[in-house]
C-alpha cells in the first residue's frame, strides 16, 4: 500500500479536488483507494455525500494521531492507496499526514500570497523527513495570455524554496468545479475535456514515481 498526503497552507489550492481525482483514477485503474478526510470542513465528505457512486471510501478523521492506526487498517484492509486530505490550516495535521506518506503532494495556486506559505510548507515537510518526497504542484493555472508568465514565476519560487517541482500541473477549468459540486470528477463528468486530460497526467505521473500499477493477479506492484 502507497500513501499521498496532500498538504498546503492555504484554503482553496486544490487540495481536495486533487484527493478526490487522484482517488477516482487509481479506482478507474483498478486499484483498491481510501481517502481520510481530515479537514473539519469535511469536503471530501460532502462531496461523497453527494455522489451516487460507492467508491472512493472516505473516512473522516481530524485527529492525526489516529492516522498511522487508521494506515495500519487499510492496508490490513487490502488497501493500495490511501490519500490523506488536510485542512489549509492545520499544520499539525499535515505534519501527521506527512510522516506516514510516501508522498507528499502541495497544489498550489501560482500567486505570491499562496506562493509564500511554501516556506512554512518546507518546514513541516522537513520535521516530517519528508523533503526528498516532497512536490509542489502549480493548480488554478489560469489560461490567458498572461498565464505563462504566472506560470514561471511559480516555478521560479518552488526552486527558490529548494522545494521539488512537479512536472504537471492544473489549471483553473470550469469542469473541475462543476464536477466536485456533482460528486464527480473532471474525468466523469467530461471524460474528453481538458481538465480530464490533465488529471490523466497527474495520476500516470504519481502512479509512475509510486509503482502504482495493478498486475492482472491483483498484485501491486512494489519496485
Ligand atoms: N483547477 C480548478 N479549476 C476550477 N476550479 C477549481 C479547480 N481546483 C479547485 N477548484 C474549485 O476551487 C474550490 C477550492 O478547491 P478545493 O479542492 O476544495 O481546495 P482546498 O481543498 O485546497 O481547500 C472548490 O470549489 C473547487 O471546486
Ligand atoms: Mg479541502
Amino acid at each position: 500500500m502507497k500513501t499521498v498526503a496532500v498538504i498546503g497552507l492555504k484554503g482553496g489550492s486544490s487540495k481536495s479536488t486533487a484527493a478526490l481525482h487522484l482517488a477516482v483514477s487509481a479506482e478507474a485503474a483498478g486499484l483498491s483507494v481510501a481517502v481520510i478526510d481530515s479537514d473539519p470542513q469535511g469536503s471530501a465528505h460532502k462531496w461523497f455525500e453527494r455522489r451516487e457512486a460507492e467508491t472512493p471510501s472516505i473516512i473522516r478523521e481530524i485527529d492525526g494521531d489516529a492516522f498511522p492506526r487508521l494506515q495500519g487498517l487499510a492496508r490490513k484492509n487490502g488497501t493500495d492507496l490511501l490519500l490523506i486530505d488536510t485542512a489549509g490550516k492545520a499544520e499539525t495535521t499535515a505534519l501527521a499526514a506527512c510522516e506516514i506518506a510516501d508522498l507528499v503532494l502541495v497544489p498550489i495556486r501560482p500567486t505570491q500570497f499562496d506562493l509564500e506559505t511554501l516556506g512554512t510548507v518546507k518546514r513541516t515537510v522537513r520535521v516530517a523527513e519528508r523533503l526528498n518526497q516532497t512536490w509542489v504542484m502549480l493548480a488554478q493555472v489560469p489560461t490567458g495570455s498572461n498565464a505563462r508568465r504566472m506560470v514561471e514565476e511559480g516555478e521560479a519560487a518552488i526552486h527558490a524554496y529548494g522545494l521539488q517541482l512537479a512536472p504537471v500541473r492544473i489549471a483553473t477549468r470550469a469542469a473541475f468545479a462543476y464536477a466536485m459540486s456533482a460528486g464527480l470528477t473532471a474525468t466523469e463528468f467530461e471524460p474528453s475535456g481538458k481538465a480530464a486530460n490533465e488529471v490523466a497526467g497527474v495520476y500516470q505521473w504519481v502512479s509512475g514515481l509510486l509503482h502504482l500499477s495493478k498486475q492482472p493477479t491483483g498484485e501491486l506492484v512494489d519496485a
